[in-house]
This record gives C-alpha cells, structure tokens and sequence, in this order.
C-alpha cells in the first residue's frame, strides 16, 4: 500500500469512529482539488477591470506560463484577440546571476525548468500560439529592446497596453518594467505587482510611485495582487 492509500485508509477509519462517511471527490469535479481557485477568482478580477480598455496585455515573469493561458485565455473567451495579444518577457531559465546576487534568498533552480520549449508546448496545446508571444532573455535588456524594436517596426503608437503584470521577484526587472511599461499603460490601465514573500518587487513598486507621483490601490480579496497603479 503506498503512503497515499495508507493516509486514506486511516482517516475513513477514523470518520467512521465518529459515525461519518469519507466521499471520494467526483471524478468530474477534480480538476477542483488541484486549482488555485482564490488565485483564480483574483486573476478574473484583474481582468475585468480592464476587458473595456483597449490594448494589449504583457507579463514580466512568466514562469511556467499559467498566467499566459488563463490571460490568452481571457482575450479569446471576451474576442477580443484580434486587436490584442498577450506578450510574456522572461529568461525561461531562472533568475540571472545578477538576480540572485541582488535579491536575498532567491533560488536559481526554483523557475529553472520552465524552457521556452516547455511554455510554448504548453500555449500551444491550449491553442494559443497566435495569442501569446513570448520574449527571452535577461529583462533589463530584453524588455526596452522589444519596445524600441517594436516602435521601429510599427510607429511609436504599437504597444500599448491595457495591463502590466510584474512577477519577477526581483527589484532592478521590476523597476525597469515599471520604468519601461507605465508610459505605455493607457488611461484605465493597470499595472499589477504579484509580490508574496520574496525579492524586491514591493521595493520597486513603493519608489516607483514616489517617483512618478502615482497612486498604489489594494486588492479587495484574499490572494488578490498585493498592490496596483491604475493609471487615470
Ligand atoms: C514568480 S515567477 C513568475 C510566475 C508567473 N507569473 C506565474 O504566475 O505563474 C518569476 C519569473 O521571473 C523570471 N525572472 C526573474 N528575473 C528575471 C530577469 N532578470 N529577466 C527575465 N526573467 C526573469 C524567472 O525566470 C521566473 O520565471
């Protein structure tokens, strides 16, 4: 019997010491047991805020590329993806040796093997190549690259969006995104910071509002955003 079966075994045991029954999730239902569901009703939030505002969505740390699908999957659901994409800027190997000598207790094999191979693979079996793009590479380059080169190829009024998601765990990253990206936010946009425990998001965020004179708002639910700039 493997530990699982064992576990199980023991506590239909006891719930039926105490007169109860133990109930087999439905098979059905069981994608429930393994979903963020708070995550899940936060990131639905985020997006509604901002399904009426035109532009497109770009996410700085994308990790294993969960927010990619439920996003892509947002602007396809709401059709709004012939006008809008999704763009994910991360190094798909890491934090960079500069990361994790910058931000205290960081680890480098944490996001190590989310490979551009893998994501892809992923948004494509979703269905979703044509929607979300991916960038590589190491932020503090990568990310102003993409705008400059996008400008050059499309005129200056190309990229903008309707909302930045800064999840990189990391201060420089996140200050230069805020830096690059808030010009390119339009009015009744936002930029999100997902910022739990670790890294220096939160650092990034607090100066940058100080700098630029904006106004950080709360989220409302458990697990939403930590804080965000809806720019007016
Ligand atoms: C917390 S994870 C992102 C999780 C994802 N947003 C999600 O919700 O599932 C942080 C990501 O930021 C990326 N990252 C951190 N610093 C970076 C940098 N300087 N350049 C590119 N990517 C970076 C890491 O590779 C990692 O995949």
């Amino acid at each position: 019997m493997n530990v699982l079966s064992s576990l199980k075994a023991k506590v239909k045991t006891l719930l039926k010491l105490h007169g109860d029954t133990y109930h087999e999730p439905d098979a059905r239902d069981k994608y429930l047991e393994t979903i963020e569901l708070s995550y899940l009703y936060s990131m639905f939030n985020l997006f509604n805020r901002v399904q009426k505002v035109p532009g497109h969505i770009v996410e700085v740390g994308v990790g294993a590329g969960r927010n990619a699908i439920v996003l892509g999957k947002l602007l396809k659901f709401t059709s709004q993806h012939s006008n809008a994409k999704y763009f994910g800027f991360d190094t798909f190997e890491s934090y960079t040796k500069l990361d994790l000598k910058e931000n205290d207790g960081l680890s480098s094999t944490r996001w190590k093997d989310n490979s551009i191979e893998f994501v892809k693979n992923r948004i494509d079996n979703h269905g979703l190549n044509k929607i979300c793009e991916f960038i590589v590479g190491d932020i503090r380059r990568s990310l102003p690259e993409f705008i400059k080169e996008s400008h050059a190829r499309h005129g200056g009024d190309s990229l903008y969006c309707r909302l930045v998601y800064i999840d990189t765990s990391s201060y420089t990253p996140s200050k230069v995104s805020l830096e690059a990206l808030y010009e390119l936010v339009v009015p009744g946009g936002i930029i999100a910071i997902d910022q739990r425990k670790q890294g220096g998001e939160w650092k990034a965020l607090v100066e940058f509002c100080e700098e630029a004179g904006c106004k950080l708002v709360a989220g409302d639910n458990y697990n939403d955003v930590p804080a965000y700039i809806l720019k007016e």
